[in-house]
């Protein structure tokens, strides 16, 4: 028999120059010196700091991270920063095409190869 103590925290970050999220006050939308600071790098940065951050104020040192989210920003973020975050789920998240490690058709080859399999599928069914 064991006991099991889990507690998971959930946080979800607002971007900087998004919402209420602005680095320069009124003027962070005026400049495109300001609005260079608007990037993905700063982005993962600013992510990588504040999951540093959360992690002492809440004592939570050793406790594994997950990042998760739409797009690319989650897997890029664990390929970045693999000591900060254990593992990212990610939807949509064509990351490997960065790399050039696949062929730059590889996502429309695989979503034409989906369509082909509905398509005979839904001919099948509607023939029956
Ligand atoms: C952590 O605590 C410090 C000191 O109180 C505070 O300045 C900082 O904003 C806190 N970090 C987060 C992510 O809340």
């Amino acid at each position: 028999m064991f006991a099991c103590f889990c507690l998971l925290f959930l946080f979800f970050i607002e971007r900087r120059f998004y919402g209420e999220s602005t680095p320069f006050g009124k003027k962070s939308h005026k400049t495109t010196e300001i609005l260079g600071y608007l990037n993905s790098q700063q982005a993962l940065a600013d992510c990588a700091i504040l999951i540093r951050s959360l992690k002492q104020n809440l004592s939570s040192e050793a406790s594994p991270v997950v990042v998760f989210g739409g797009s690319y920003g989650e897997t890029w973020f664990r390929l970045k920063y693999p000591h900060i975050a254990i593992g990212a789920l990610a939807s949509s998240a064509p990351i490997l095409q960065f790399d050039n490690i696949v062929p730059l058709t590889s996502f429309y080859d695989a979503i034409s190869q989906d369509f082909k399999v509905l398509y005979a599928l839904f001919a099948k069914v509607m023939l029956q």
